[in-house]
């Protein structure tokens, strides 16, 4: 039995997208290995949405370098959008990959590999034409996994300036709602207890979001219903109310705000202001009392000033955001923002970032500790990666809870109580 691995990069599009190279795998009579020593076929799904991530992956590139002298029947391959961006260059850097797949030609994946398989290849091939070639098949859920990520749409249509995803994964497309839901059912049926639906900004699908929310929240076994992402500019009336009374959607919302400031945000083309985004906040907190509200930032975008930064400072303060995902502004060539000539110091972008952490830790401590003694569901995953005897799992705002392990499941549904709250974590007991 031949066997592959596949090691994923970047964002949970890829990981999905890794789900559905799996499957075809399979088809075509391969088996997953842990090992990359066992492997006859290694595929590298990448991702490109900041230098620091393409620098990872052209770690991994190299270290692969003694496998195919070692095994010169071994076949690599690059996925996903680092592959789509660079395409040819890549294999002119590290001509030991075989082949070269673009975002939108997972489903050449298995004719790709039969070719090498059968010797019809004598170089290398490069499949990262423009044109989507339909849909990604859809992944085999026989993997007891408890939880798992749907797409529901490819692509972007945004263009915020400082963005490559547009670049590499092509205009926005939407899966028709009755494939989704079958998928669904699919997954469900084979065990998958949380569905995770995905889009760059799953609020411009384009058969409507809130009605496929409400479809999905109907199918019989599900117990967690999540989304992401949403882009605040426009987040629908519609949406929160279905999430208030959805049965299984979760009251968590990642809803990106990247900058506080009107000055920047308009220079990143997002569409919104900071009083518009303040609003629709309200709003959601007046209708889901309970959200959990989590953001992405960026600092050291062109032309950042003390007070710009300072205001975001402000903005977090005020919003009091469960957690964010703070990020260094990373110039990505093709993108405008990369044009733009006043770019940031370094090393005032790092000391702008620790800055920026500081002050969020502190609110992420402030809220978890108001949850100390509280009672939450949680939906358990399995044994922590530092400390075999506990357990974790999270709640329906997304918390991640960590309790001494007796005898739970993964996928189990039980209750807590918090009774040491943390900055990024809660330690909780079972009751
Ligand atoms: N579609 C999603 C985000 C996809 S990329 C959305 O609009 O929210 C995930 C995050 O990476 C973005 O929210 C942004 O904060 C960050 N990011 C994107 N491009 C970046 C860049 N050039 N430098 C630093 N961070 C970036
Ligand atoms: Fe990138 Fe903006 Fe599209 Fe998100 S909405 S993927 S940040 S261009
Ligand atoms: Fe995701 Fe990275 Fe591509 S964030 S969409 S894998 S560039």
């Amino acid at each position: 039995m031949k066997k592959f691995k596949i090691l994923t990069y970047g964002c949970q599009m890829n990981v999905a997208d890794s789900e559905r190279m799996a499957a075809q795998l399979k088809k075509i009579g391969y088996n997953s290995t842990d090992d990359f020593d066992d492997a006859d076929l290694i595929l590298i799904n990448t991702c490109c949405v900041r230098e620091s991530a393409e620098d990872r992956v052209y770690g991994k590139i190299g270290e692969l370098k003694h496998l195919k002298r070692k095994n010169p029947k071994l076949i690599i391959g690059i996925a996903g959008c680092m592959a789509q961006k660079e395409g040819e260059n890549l294999i002119r850097r590290a001509p030991h990959i075989d082949f070269i797949l673009g975002t939108g030609r997972l489903n050449q994946l298995i004719n790709i590999v039969q070719s090498f398989e059968n010797d019809l290849i004598a170089n290398h091939i490069v499949e990262i034409s423009n044109v989507d070639d339909g849909f990604s098949p859809i992944a085999d859920f026989n993997n007891n996994s408890v939880s798992s990520f749907i797409p529901i749409m490819y692509g972007c249509n945004n263009f915020c300036t400082y963005c490559i995803v547009p670049h590499v994964r092509g205009r926005e497309r939407s899966r028709k709602p009755q494939e989704i839901i079958s998928e669904v059912e699919t997954a469900v049926n084979n065990g998958v207890k949380e569905i995770t639906l995905l889009g760059q900004n799953v609020n411009s699908y384009s058969y409507g979001f809130a009605d496929l929310l409400k479809k999905i929240d109907s199918i019989k076994n599900l117990c967690r219903l999540r989304f992401m992402t949403s882009h605040p500019k426009d987040l629908s009336d519609d949406l929160i109310k279905t999430i208030r009374d959805g049965k299984n959607i979760c009251e968590h919302i990642h809803l990106p705000v990247q900058y506080g400031s009107d000055k920047i945000l308009k220079k990143m083309n997002r569409i919104y202001t900071v009083e518009k985004y303040r609003q629709l906040v309200k709003k959601i907190r007046a209708e889901i009392p309970n959200v959990s509200l989590t953001t992405d930032l960026i600092v050291g975008f062109p032309g950042e000033t003390d007070e710009d930064f300072n205001q975001t400072l402000d903005f977090i303060r005020e919003i009091k955001f469960d957690a964010a995902y703070t990020f260094i502004y990373s110039r990505r060539s093709g993108t405008p923002a990369a044009e733009f000539e006043d770019q940031v110091d370094e090393s005032l972008k790092h000391e702008r970032l620790k800055k920026l952490m500081d002050v969020q830790n502190e609110i992420s401590l402030e809220i978890n500790e108001k949850l100390n003694g509280k009672i939450f569901e949680i939906l358990t995953e399995g044994v922590s990666k530092t400390d075999e005897n506990i357990f974790t799992g999270r709640t329906r705002t997304n918390k991640l809870i960590l309790f001494k392990h007796r005898d739970e499941k993964v996928g189990d549904l039980i209750n807590v109580k918090i009774i040491q709250p943390q900055t990024w974590i809660l330690k909780g007991e079972r009751i």
